[in-house]
């Protein structure tokens, strides 16, 4: 189990192979199983793939949108680099990285998706599969009702976004680590 939390990275390279059923059931099956607090089982999972192309066109058209009409957005900066990387730079996906699916989770509690988040991970790599935790995808989907909509998820909070598949990378070290503070009393 060290070994497989060692060795885990962030994937930002995939191939193009899918995710096929099977795999899907394994991942959701790994987060719906992970520990919630009050055992209230709230995380709902949306995952893209066969729809991955409709979700990006979705996602660029509001990012067009926001940076016209939000020039003070926090966020603006990052949000005009994605946004003018996909018209010059399409083939770096900045956003997306190529990943061949994206799976969302809803709900109102972080740390409950947190953990099966981090299950879902586990057991991707397991099957030879990664991950990225993609912060700005989720901020961006919060942030664009058309996007929520096209997700099925007006109603809902997106947690947590991760883009899932097999990475086109094989990297043979861990990463380095800081020391972390320990106290042993
Ligand atoms: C909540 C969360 C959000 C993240 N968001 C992004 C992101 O938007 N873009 C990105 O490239 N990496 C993102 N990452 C990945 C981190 O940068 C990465 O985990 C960290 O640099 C350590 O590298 P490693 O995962 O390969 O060990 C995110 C990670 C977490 C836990």
């Amino acid at each position: 189990m060290l070994n497989a939390i060692l060795f885990r990275r962030s994937i930002r390279n995939y191939s193009d192979k899918k995710i096929g059923k099977e795999q899907l059931e394994k991942l959701i099956m790994a987060g719906s199983h992970t520990a919630t607090a009050k055992n209230r089982q709230e995380i709902g999972y949306i995952f893209v793939q066969e729809q991955l192309d409709q979700l990006k066109a979705q996602v660029f058209n509001g990012l067009g949108r926001v940076t016209e009409e939000q020039p003070d957005h926090p966020e603006i900066k990052i949000l005009k680099r994605f946004y003018k990387g996909r018209k010059s730079r399409p083939e770096e996906e900045m956003l997306f990285r190529n990943a061949p699916a994206v799976l969302f989770l809803t709900g109102d509690h972080l740390i409950d998706a947190g953990l099966a988040a981090q299950n879902i991970e586990l057991m991707a790599a397991s099957m030879g599969m990664g991950v990225l935790f993609n912060g700005y995808l989720t901020r961006i989907t919060e942030m664009l009702p058309e996007v929520k909509a096209f997700l099925k998820a007006e109603d809902k909070t997106i947690t947590i976004c991760m883009l899932v598949g097999y990475p086109a990378v094989k990297y043979e070290r861990t990463a380095p680590r800081k020391q972390p503070e320990i106290t042993i009393l």
